[in-house]
């Protein structure tokens, strides 16, 4: 490959992966558009770069949430761009609140949206499947963990969309809508660790105000930066997932037959769709010192795009890596990232992801596209169409 790669270009937005089977095969680490990042293709060395925070720092995933227009973006705070020691700090107090009492507390939540769902449908129908329940279903669950009054979630897409594309933003009209973002979204979290402070309720948030008994806890700013990370990490990815699935099981009627035969294997569905179709396709990182990568020495301070989306194809790890298979063995999957970074939203996900398509998989009629081509979304950090059309028939 001679000319630079734009990841962000139509053609490789609307299907990247013969390009990323490119990089692997003859440019294993390059440079590629926007911006001269580095890209890093294979599956052993993108897990190389997301082990190793002291070579390859996540100042690199600030730098992709920050633009000179906006003075502050809490995101960018937040523990996704820490390196160690503060952000070994600051995950461990997060993720005591964070733990396994998450997903018991919003199982049924996710029911009640599948079911909401479902009832709204009648045959012929046609919908955005993105707006019906791939937001939805997201929406109310980082809804309820940020405590936010459930009258904002239609808010939410809107928000979320701002926060992914800051690093492209262009127009002036695009520049204020995100500005605005940041501040209403800082505003109303922080009315709403206010409102716990003085009635604390069996949620996370309430949780993250805890102190430790040894007098560790996140000052305000800290937790306000979580919980702004927790509405693009949780709401868009799985948004994608959801959508992605769908698009991958109408295109194969075999396969949708033996899922509904056989719920138990719905898991198994969801995590084949993590792996080739990877929410999100790109990690953002600097280097700390000169390293040598795939042959390549980078030296200190070069900005590396670590591909999740081509390590999950990558041939040396999963034969036929283009085959949608849902019997391929279970193994490390870098789709929620590795290291001290991996994504802690995993089980939520997987839970979201096994309700809503046992949901689609037990109704009584099934889906199928309507011809509106799809307009991925122009963003290094999430793959996927802004919108799903389809038709319920019976
Ligand atoms: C399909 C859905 C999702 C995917 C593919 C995904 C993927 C990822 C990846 C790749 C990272 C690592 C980023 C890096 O190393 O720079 C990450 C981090 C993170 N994710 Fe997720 N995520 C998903 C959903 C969620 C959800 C639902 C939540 C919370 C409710 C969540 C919370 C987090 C948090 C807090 C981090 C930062 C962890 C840290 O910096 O230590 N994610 N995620």
């Amino acid at each position: 490959m001679h000319e630079r790669l734009d990841l962000l270009s139509p053609e490789v937005r609307a299907n990247p992966y013969p390009y990323y089977a490119e990089l692997r095969r003859s440019a294993p680490v390059c440079q590629v558009d926007p911006g001269g990042m580095w890209a890093v293709s294979r599956h052993d060395d993108v897990a190389f770069v997301l082990r190793n925070a002291e070579l390859f720092s996540s100042q690199g995933v600030r730098a992709s949430l920050s633009a000179p227009w906006l003075e502050h973006n809490p995101i960018a705070d937040s523990m996704v761009g820490m390196d160690p020691p503060l952000h070994t700090r600051n995950r461990a107090l997060v993720a005591r609140a964070f733990s396994t009492r998450v997903v018991p507390r919003m199982e049924a939540l996710m029911r009640r949206v599948a079911r909401e769902f479902v009832d709204a449908l009648t045959p012929g129908r046609e919908l955005d499947f993105c707006a019906e329940l791939a937001i939805a279903m997201p929406s109310a669950v980082i809804a309820t963990l940020l405590g936010l009054d459930p009258s904002l979630r239609s808010r939410f897409r809107h928000w979320a969309d701002d926060v992914v594309v800051i690093r492209s933003a262009s127009t002036p009209e695009r520049i204020e809508s995100i500005k605005t973002t940041v501040s209403d979204l800082d505003r109303y979290l922080r009315e709403v660790l206010a409102a716990r402070r003085v009635a604390p309720q069996d949620d996370v948030v309430t949780d993250l105000l805890a102190a430790e008994p040894g007098g560790a806890a996140l000052t305000e700013s800290e937790i306000v930066s979580f919980l702004h990370l927790l509405l693009i990490a949780g709401l868009e990815t799985t948004t994608h997932l959801l959508s992605n699935g769908l698009r991958l099981l109408m295109e194969r009627p075999a396969l949708e037959e033996r899922l509904r035969r056989d719920l138990s294997l719905v898991p198994a569905f969801v995590e084949e769709v993590l792996r080739f179709e990877a929410p999100t396709p790109a990690a953002g990182r600097v280097t700390l010192h000169e390293v040598t990568l795939g042959g390549v020495t980078l030296p200190r301070g070069a900005p590396i795009a670590a591909l999740m989306g081509s390590a999950t194809r990558d041939e040396t790890r999963y034969p036929d890596p283009d085959v949608f298979d849902i019997d391929r063995p279970r193994q490390l999957l870098l789709a929620f990232g590795n290291g001290p970074h991996a994504c802690l939203g995993a089980p939520v996900v997987r839970a979201e992801g096994r309700i809503a398509f046992e949901a689609i998989l037990s109704l009584p009629g099934r889906f199928e596209r309507v011809d509106r081509p799809l307009d991925w979304i122009a963003s290094m950090l999430v793959r996927g169409p802004r919108e799903l059309w389809v038709r319920y028939v019976t």
